[in-house]
């Protein structure tokens, strides 16, 4: 069969990213426009900026990632974009983008998920993993404990109640001053601190022994603070991000391990930007080692958005002849399809 090349579009949240994927595994291009700097200054995430930003960057980037890539558009056999879960504005400019070219060059078009597109991204770095496996997605947006039983078919076994993984850490590290993205920030700070310092609470949903709850520990951590603050205590920031990153990596792994304990599963992955967490990187990494686990996550930049994750997840949407009409619409929460 000839081989297949993908284009991938990002644009859901702060990330304009365009990439090129030769038959679903290997990265030709990965271009990533981060918008991280201009956001900081508001402490996060302006979408009505972000949407701007995007227009201004989306022409050159796909342009780079064709050109890294050594290919001409003729060469591409679809063009594959996140139409959801997002942020509305830059969601729009993504699907635009996508279907004007698609049309223009008269190539196929493809719909991703953006959650699939982080499932997926483990797909580029590990070239043996197949499904069936079980894989947890933690990013700004979403915490998913989800059975992936087949390219595009998904069981979700557990899932947040409130605040996401990454959510958490962007709250607690403006509330300890370290600013916007906190995931990062909390990370490289928690290596100076001890993470037995302050005993922050591991919050287990009742009755749903998969899902997660982060509202409370963000709580914990800003009454922890205040209550610092009113005695006069100071305030040691490398021990609270420790503390609070051993909360948030417990209860991850703890659930996971439950799930894949009960299920019975030999392969585990991860993925979203807090997959790229080096302290959920390897307590992940000891608990499969301990049950006889086969361990896969994506290096740190296939965990945060790009295109290289969405072109992958494409191209097993095209094989299955999934194709978008160019009708295709932004859906900012869009439900995982194939879930049961
Ligand atoms: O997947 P992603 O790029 O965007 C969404 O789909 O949301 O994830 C971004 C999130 C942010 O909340 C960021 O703080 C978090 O991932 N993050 C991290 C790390 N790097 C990024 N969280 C913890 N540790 C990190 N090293
Ligand atoms: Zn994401």
């Amino acid at each position: 069969m000839d081989d297949v090349y993908i284009l991938g579009i990002e644009t859901s949240c702060d990330e304009t990213a365009a990439a090129v994927v030769r038959n679903g595994r290997e990265i030709l291009s990965n271009v990533i426009y981060s918008q991280i700097e201009t956001h900081t200054i508001y402490g996060g995430v302006v979408p009505e900026i972000a949407s701007r930003k995007h227009i201004e960057a989306v022409v050159p980037v796909v342009r780079e990632a064709i050109s890294q890539a050594s290919m001409k558009i003729e060469d591409i056999s679809a063009v594959a974009v996140t139409y959801g879960p997002g942020l509305v504005g830059p969601l729009l400019v993504g699907v635009s983008y996508a279907k004007a070219y698609a049309y223009g060059c008269g190539k196929p078009l493809i719909g991703v998920h953006h959650i699939e597109g982080h499932i997926a991204a483990n797909y580029l770095d590990n070239k043996e993993l197949k499904p069936p496996f079980m894989c947890l997605i933690v990013s700004g947006g979403h915490t998913h404990l989800v059975n992936v039983k087949d390219y595009g078919a998904y069981e979700i076994l557990g899932r947040t109640m409130d605040d996401a993984a990454g959510e958490a850490y962007d709250k607690v590290a403006r509330a300890i001053g370290l600013g916007y993205p906190g995931g990062p920030k909390i990370d490289r700070a928690a290596k100076e601190g001890d993470p037995e310092a302050i005993a922050f609470p591991r919050a287990h949903v009742d009755g749903d022994e998969y899902d997660f709850s982060f509202s409370g520990l963000k709580s914990a951590v800003l009454n922890y603070l205040n209550s610092c603050e009113m005695k006069g205590e100071e305030i040691n920031t490398a021990d609270v991000a420790a503390s609070f990153q051993a909360a948030v990596v417990d209860v991850l792994v703890g659930n996971s391990m439950k799930a894949a304990d009960t299920y019975g599963v030999r392969k585990f992955a991860i993925a979203g930007g807090v997959a790229s967490n080096s302290a959920l990187r390897k307590a992940m990494e000891d608990a499969c080692k301990e049950r006889g686990i086969l361990f896969y996550r994506p290096s740190p930049i296939l965990c945060t958005d790009n295109g290289a994750m969405i072109a992958s997840a494409g191209y097993y949407e095209y094989m299955k002849g999934n194709l978008a009409e160019l009708t295709l619409n932004a859906v900012p929460n869009l439900k995982l399809s194939g879930s049961v």
